[in-house]
């Protein structure tokens, strides 16, 4: 008998063939066994029936436990009920092995337990789910990018300084060198790379030693840094409008099964389409403040004024030009404003928050200098950074997304842990 995917059994409709995979559940009516599968690619049910099957068969099916991996083979039936569901209608099983009790059961278990057991966690269907629209988002960032002039340039992860804040990094021994830190992103590599190929991204894992305990945070997470030659702070704000509805109309096409495993409000998502609502962090002050937020003009949104301002709009919102002093040492100045960055992040709807941050960079060679001084960076650090200033300078732009932050809003999960396979928070490094 031929092997399909359950994903293709409706292919094989009136044939014979096997499914190679688990027993996510078994329940059984009279003389009859129902063996709930999953291979990697679906679901599907199979009648095991004690009148139609060898006993052999049939004592098997009585033994099998949870879990257990399976080879059963049957006729392909269309489901009674549900359209566009296939079901075997068993004639030949093999148990491959017969799994011990399965820890993980279907009452409710504590976060911990299921984070202790998430290499078993990830079996279960909402964890399923979850990854594969993590997939789907991958190939979709990728293929928007790709087809839209940018070429992927992988970053070093192992660097000699910081790019984000210095407080949160993580740093190790190197040899005869001093210290190494792990990158928080690859952003200032990547701007070199503009200087061969215009516009550039890379995707990998960065690194922060936060110390935040918040459902946003995680120590080890993914980020996709996007940087273009030429392109202006408001034209880096457009280009990361159409990748993100892009991304998510991937998403409503090709996932509308794990989307409705998950019980995301599509047409949330459906709203997901440009131009973007577009506040500058003065305008988005003022109206936390008339929410009842004790945030002044001079500060960064903390983590409940995203929460509050992002509920109350139905698509993502970009904030732009934060005080200069509490970002990063490489934004551009606004020039209508010097106290002001000409930078942006972008908070998703529903509550969310910040998934994206990005700036114009600056691109004078004296000014980068003062900066560095200012923010207390050594010099000689950054002096391949200052020479992309020194060669060839121009007006550039970027971006950095952090995958766990996009994943989750996509798929209405409120904490980003459960949106990588293996989550580092900081007091979790196991399994
Ligand atoms: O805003 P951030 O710190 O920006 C940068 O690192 C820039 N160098 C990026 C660039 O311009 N190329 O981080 C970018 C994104 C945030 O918007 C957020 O989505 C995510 O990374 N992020 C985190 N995600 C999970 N856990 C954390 N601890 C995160 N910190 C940032
Ligand atoms: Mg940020």
């Amino acid at each position: 008998m031929e092997q399909v995917s359950i994903s293709r059994l409706g292919e094989n409709e009136g044939r014979e063939a096997e499914v190679w995979g688990w027993v996510y559940n078994k329940r059984s009516s009279g003389g009859l066994i129902f063996l709930q599968l999953r291979d990697g690619s679906g679901f599907c049910q199979a009648v095991v029936d004690e009148g139609g099957v060898d006993p052999a068969v049939w004592e098997d099916a009585k033994k099998i436990t949870m879990e257990s991996s399976v080879k059963v083979g049957g006729a392909v039936k269309a489901h009674p009920k549900e359209e566009g569901v296939y079901e075997l209608q068993v004639t030949s099983l093999a148990i491959v092995q017969l799994a011990e009790e399965y820890p993980i059961a279907k009452k409710d278990h504590g976060i911990e337990f299921l984070l202790d057991n998430r290499h078993l966690w990830l079996r279960s269907s909402r964890q399923w789910a979850i990854m594969r629209i993590r997939d789907t988002i991958i190939n979709a960032l990728m293929e928007w990018l790709n087809q839209n002039g940018f070429i992927k340039i992988d970053s070093p992860i192992l660097t000699p300084t910081s790019c984000e804040d210095t407080t949160e990094l993580f740093e190790l021994d190197y040899f005869d060198l001093g210290k190494a830190y792990l990158s928080q992103s690859g952003q200032l590599y990547i701007e070199a790379a503009i200087f061969a190929h215009g516009s550039v991204y890379d995707f990998g894992p960065v690194f922060r030693a936060e110390k935040s305990k918040t459902r946003r945070h995680l120590t080890e997470f993914w980020m996709l840094d996007a940087e273009m030659a030429w392109v202006t702070h408001e034209e880096s704000m457009k280009i990361q409008e159409a990748l993100i509805s892009y991304v998510v109309s991937r998403v409503i096409e090709v996932n509308r099964a794990e989307l409705t495993i998950l019980e995301r409000d599509v047409s949330a998502l459906e709203k997901v389409v440009a131009p973007f609502y577009l506040l500058t962090h003065r305008e988005a002050v003022k109206k936390l403040q008339e929410m009842g937020s004790d945030i002044s003009e001079d500060q960064d949104l903390g983590g409940d004024d995203e929460t509050k301002l992002s509920q109350v709009y139905d698509k993502p919102i970009f904030i732009e030009k934060y005080p200069a002093k509490i970002k990063a040492f490489y934004m551009k100045r606004d020039p209508e404003d010097g106290e002001r960055a000409l930078c942006s992040d972008l908070l998703a709807p529903e509550g969310y928050g910040e998934i994206i941050g990005g700036s114009q960079r600056e691109d004078d060679y004296d000014i980068l200098v003062a900066r560095l001084k200012e923010y207390s960076l050594k010099r000689k650090d950054f002096e391949w950074y200052l020479d992309l200033r020194k060669y060839g300078s121009v007006p550039h732009s970027g971006f950095g997304i952090g995958l766990e932050r996009l994943v989750g809003w996509i798929c209405g999960t409120k904490h980003v842990r459960e949106t990588i396979p293996f989550p580092r928070l900081i007091n979790r490094l196991n399994p």
